[in-house]
């Protein structure tokens, strides 16, 4: 199960990912903003990553006009290895080395045409493990390091 969600920046671009991840028969819930009203991306971005680290989707994915905000936020979360994807690479890349788990996008800044490239990639990459399994871990380390 992935969960979605969007603030008025992501709302066009998320009915795109919706559409696409129908077609694909991904079982997915969308957690709003539903109607293109104003919504401060904070309040999507806690409860979409709370629900991913606390394991009721496997996945999630965030898209406010930047994707900049969303993972900000997202990033603050326990658990959450949120990465911002522009290009194809990196959505592959996050997958293979960070494992990342949320996947921001920019519905300002990408067509819907890569974003939809973007999200296959980030669904379908599996995680490779060994060595970067050790660097994932420091990076999880890291939350519980204080200041
Ligand atoms: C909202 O106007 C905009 O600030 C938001 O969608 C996002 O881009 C923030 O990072």
């Amino acid at each position: 199960m992935i969960g979605i969600g969007a603030d008025q920046g992501g709302f066009l671009l998320k009915q795109e990912i919706t559409a696409y991840l129908k077609e694909r028969g991904i079982e997915f819930e969308d957690i709003g903003i539903h109607t293109p009203e104003s919504r401060d991306y904070p309040d999507i971005a806690e409860p979409l990553c709370r629900a991913v680290a606390a394991g009721k989707y496997e996945k999630g994915i965030l898209i406010c006009g930047t994707g900049i905000g969303m993972s900000m936020a997202a990033n603050k979360i326990h658990g959450i290895r949120a990465a911002l994807c522009g290009d194809c690479f990196s959505a592959r890349f996050t997958r293979l080395h960070n494992d990342a788990n949320v996947l921001c996008l920019g519905g300002r800044v990408l067509g819907p045409g890569l974003a939809l490239e973007i999200t296959g990639l980030f669904l379908d990459t599996p995680f490779e493990g060994g060595r970067h399994q050790r660097r994932v871990d420091k990076v999880m380390q890291l939350e519980n390091a204080g200041d």
